[in-house]
């Protein structure tokens, strides 16, 4: 997990004046796409460009498949931030770490996390070691690799693939009830997820998203989402599937209601603070961020930690922006501002 990034070294401009800088908007192309999944990007690229027109930035799209650093060698990293919305490289999904390094060999400045921290929170169960070692709530755990029980005893709990995102793997079969049904679904991940199985303790309460923005002492809690499951009357359904985060046709979508700002009392509203900033720091996130977390007795457990949450349109952290008082267009450009104090010296 440790690992060794190569970078040039920069120096920050005075802070003074804000620094001027162009956008580019570096976004990944994937050959299994089909004709929807390339039209669907094509519109959040265009949303998202003139979002930052809007505002008075000028952006450029780049759109790389496996060669991140031959579409970007023409442009100056004194004059260009790179927003860094490249979800992997082609043939490697996930390998969301695999930019970072690219950008900064190149001596560009970019949104995000660092290499370290995306690997680190794409990681749940390196995560949960994290979180704990911080004293941060998380949800009792063991990681499996095959589907032998050891001794677990906590009903119901939730099975989830240790590395993966988007809720995949998560439907009401994730929420088993007894020894024979969570073995078969470690089995189920071993085998349709290819990566260990990791087993919480499932909590029943509220859901929270809780987007933070911003770096060291200054970063922010964004206003909280709060996800409502109560026309749900089986446990089982109470959760936060693919469908319910992405697919408005469906009825767990439809059912979902999501509150933004959460209508909290002060001392929860705090404690869920808390431990958001906890966490943020705790991964090292840069930049923006999203903790998904659920409350149980007035306490906040962390799910999960999102060093790159969904950052589209309609997306839970532009959400959380637009309650802020943050149009589409200026929380992106407030995004490529904290990037731009890494910009190296003109
Ligand atoms: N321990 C848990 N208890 C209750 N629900 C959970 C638990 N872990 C995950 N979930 C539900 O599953 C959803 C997806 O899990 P999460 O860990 O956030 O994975 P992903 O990275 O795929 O978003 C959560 O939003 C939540 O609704
Ligand atoms: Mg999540």
């Amino acid at each position: 997990m440790a690992l060794k990034l190569k970078t040039r070294r920069s120096v920050s401009a005075p802070s003074s004046a804000p620094r001027q800088f162009k956008a580019i908007i570096l976004n990944s192309v994937f050959s299994d796409w089909s004709q929807d999944d390339t039209i669907l990007s094509e519109e959040c690229l265009t949303r998202m460009k003139r979002g930052l027109g809007i505002v008075g930035i000028e952006a450029t799209v780049v759109q790389v498949k496996r060669d991140i650093a031959g579409p970007l060698k023409k442009f100056d990293p004194r004059e260009y931030v790179v927003f860094n919305w490249a979800e992997g490289i082609d043939g490697e999904p996930n390998a969301y770490d695999k930019v970072p390094p690219v950008l900064e060999e190149l001596g560009f400045a970019h949104t995000g996390s660092d290499a370290w921290a995306l690997a680190a929170s794409a990681d749940k169960a390196f995560t949960k070691k994290l979180l704990l070692e911080n004293r941060i709530p998380t949800p009792v755990s063991k990681t499996y690799e095959r589907a032998a029980l050891n001794g677990w005893r906590r009903y119901p709990a939730l099975v989830k693939p240790a590395t993966e995102h988007c809720s995949f793997g998560i439907t009401r079969d994730a929420v088993v009830d007894s020894p024979q049904q969570l073995k078969e679904r470690i089995q189920y991940v071993l085998d349709t997820w290819k990566c260990p199985a990791l087993v919480e303790d499932f909590i029943d309460g509220q859901e929270f998203n809780v987007s933070v923005w911003g770096n060291g002492e200054s970063a922010q809690v964004l206003p909280i989402s709060m996800m409502d499951y109560s026309a749900f009357p089986d446990y089982h359904d109470r959760l936060c599937t693919f469908d319910a985060k992405w697919n408005p046709d469906s009825e767990a979508y439809r059912l979902t209601a999501v509150q933004c700002p959460a209508l909290l009392d002060k001392t929860l509203k705090r404690r869920i603070e808390r431990v958001a900033l906890a966490t943020y720091k705790a991964l090292k996130i840069r930049d923006y961020g999203r903790v998904d977390m659920r409350v149980r007795n007035n306490v906040p457990y962390v799910l999960d930690v999102n060093a790159n949450p969904d950052i589209t349109m309609e997306g839970g952290f532009a959400r959380s922006c637009r309650a802020a008082g943050f149009d589409y267009g200026q929380s992106i450009a407030k995004i490529l501002t904290f990037a731009a104090e890494r910009m190296p010296a003109l």
